[in-house]
C-alpha cells in the first residue's frame, strides 16, 4: 500500500477588496457587528466583467500548485473539484477545469460537501493513491459566493460572512514512503441539513415554482443559516473529529505544529483554539482577509501559510473542517 504527500499548493482570489463598510452601503450592517461577531474585516468578491468564475479561480489556483509541485498538466491523473457554487448547475467544475487546462481525458469528480468539501476531497484522493491506482491527483477548492448571496437587509446575517476564491493541492504517490497524510475521518449528520441550506432551484423546487409560490419580496433560494446553532454544532464537531485524528496517529494536541480550521468564521476558530487548549502560533486564520470561502477556504489558508514559512518539513499539520449538510472531517499530515 502507498501512502500520499501534498506536493504543490497554489491559492487566487479575485482583486476586488469588499470592506464591511462597503457592506454597509448595500444593507444595514456595521464594521463592529460584523469583527466582533465573526472577525472578518473584508472579503473578496468576484467582479462582473473580471473574468474569472468559480471554474475559472479554480484554474488559477491549479496552475499554480501544478508549477510548485513541478509537474506538467499530462502528470495528472485526476481531478477533484470541490465547491457548492459551480458555474454550471451540471456538469461540474471538474470537467471544466479539464477542458480549460488542456488535460487528457482523465476522471473528473466534483465533490458537493460545502465547508468540508476540501477535506473530504483529499481524503478521496488519499484513497487513489493509496491503492495505487493513480500517482498524481488535482484537488480544487473554489467558490463564487458573491453571485448567489442576498445583499438586502433580510440576508445580512449570511452575506457578511461569505467571500469568493480558490485554493488548490497537488497529491501525488510519496515516494519516499515516509510522512505524508497519515489518516483522514470524515462524517455526516443529515437531519441537520436544512439548518445551513440553499434549498432553490432544484428538482423539488424549480425556478418557475419558486417564482409562482413566492412574493417578490421573500425569495427563497438565497442561502439559510441558522447561526446560533451551526455555531454550536462546529465547536462541538470541530473538536471532536480533530481528537478522532490524533488519536488514530497515537498523537497528542502538543504534537500539533499547525491546525488550519475551515476558516468559518474567527470566532469558531478562536473557541476551538482554547477547548483543546493550543497556543496561538499552533492555530492559523486568515479569514479576517477573505471571509468563509468554503471549499477554498482551507486550500486558501494551508498555501499562505505554507508560502509564509509556518510548514516546515516534519511539521504535524492538521486540516479540520465542519459545515452544511451537517458534514465534518479532519486530516492529519506529516509534511
Ligand atoms: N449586521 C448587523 N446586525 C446583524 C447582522 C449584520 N450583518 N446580522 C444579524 N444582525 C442582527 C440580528 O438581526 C439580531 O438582531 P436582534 O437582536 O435585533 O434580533 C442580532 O444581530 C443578533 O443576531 P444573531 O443571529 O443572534 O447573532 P449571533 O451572535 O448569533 O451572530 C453569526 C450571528 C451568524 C455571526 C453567528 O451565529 C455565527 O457565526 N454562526 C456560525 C456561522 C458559521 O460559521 N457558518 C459557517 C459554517 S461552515
Amino acid at each position: 500500500m502507498y501512502t500520499s504527500k501534498i506536493t504543490g499548493l497554489g491559492h487566487y482570489v479575485p482583486e476586488n477588496v469588499v470592506t464591511n463598510d462597503d457592506l454597509s452601503k448595500l444593507m444595514d450592517t456595521n464594521d463592529a457587528w460584523i469583527q466582533e461577531r465573526t472577525g472578518i474585516k473584508e472579503r473578496r468578491h468576484i467582479k462582473k466583467g473580471d473574468g474569472n468564475s468559480t471554474s475559472i479561480m479554480g484554474v488559477k489556483a491549479a496552475t499554480i500548485a501544478l508549477e510548485r509541485a513541478g509537474l506538467g498538466t499530462d502528470a495528472i491523473d485526476m481531478i477533484i473539484f470541490a465547491t457548492l457554487s459551480p458555474d454550471m448547475y451540471f456538469p461540474g467544475g471538474g470537467v471544466e477545469v479539464q477542458e480549460m487546462m488542456g488535460m487528457r481525458t482523465i476522471p473528473a469528480l466534483d465533490v458537493r460537501n460545502q465547508c468540508s468539501g476540501f477535506v473530504y476531497a483529499i481524503s478521496v484522493a488519499d484513497q487513489f493513491i493509496k491503492t495505487g491506482m493513480y500517482k498524481h491527483i488535482l484537488v480544487i477548492g473554489s467558490e463564487n459566493h458573491s453571485g448567489g448571496l442576498d445583499f438586502s437587509d433580510r440576508g445580512r446575517s449570511v452575506s457578511v460572512i461569505f467571500g469568493d476564491g480558490a485554493g488548490a493541492a497537488v497529491i501525488s504517490r510519496n515516494e519516499s514512503g515516509k510522512g505524508g497524510i497519515l489518516s483522514t475521518h470524515l462524517h455526516s449528520e443529515g437531519k441537520h441539513k436544512d439548518e445551513l441550506s440553499l434549498q432553490g432551484p432544484s428538482t423539488e423546487y424549480w425556478v418557475p415554482q419558486i417564482i409562482a409560490e413566492n412574493p417578490q419580496e421573500d425569495i427563497p433560494y438565497y442561502p439559510y443559516m441558522n447561526g446560533q446553532f451551526v455555531f454550536k454544532h462546529a465547536i462541538v464537531r470541530f473538536a471532536e473529529v480533530i481528537q478522532e485524528g490524533l488519536d488514530a496517529n497515537n498523537l497528542k494536541v502538543s504534537d500539533i505544529d499547525l491546525l488550519i480550521p475551515h476558516q468559518a468564521n474567527l470566532r469558531i476558530s478562536q473557541f476551538i483554539q482554547q477547548k483543546m487548549k493550543l497556543r496561538d502560533e499552533q492555530v492559523f486564520n486568515n479569514i479576517q482577509k477573505y471571509g468563509n470561502t468554503t471549499a477554498a477556504s482551507i486550500p486558501i489558508a494551508l498555501t499562505e501559510a505554507w508560502e509564509e514559512g509556518k510548514i516546515k518539513e516534519g511539521d504535524l499539520v492538521v486540516l479540520a473542517a465542519f459545515g452544511s449538510g451537517f458534514t465534518w472531517g479532519s486530516a492529519i499530515i506529516r509534511w
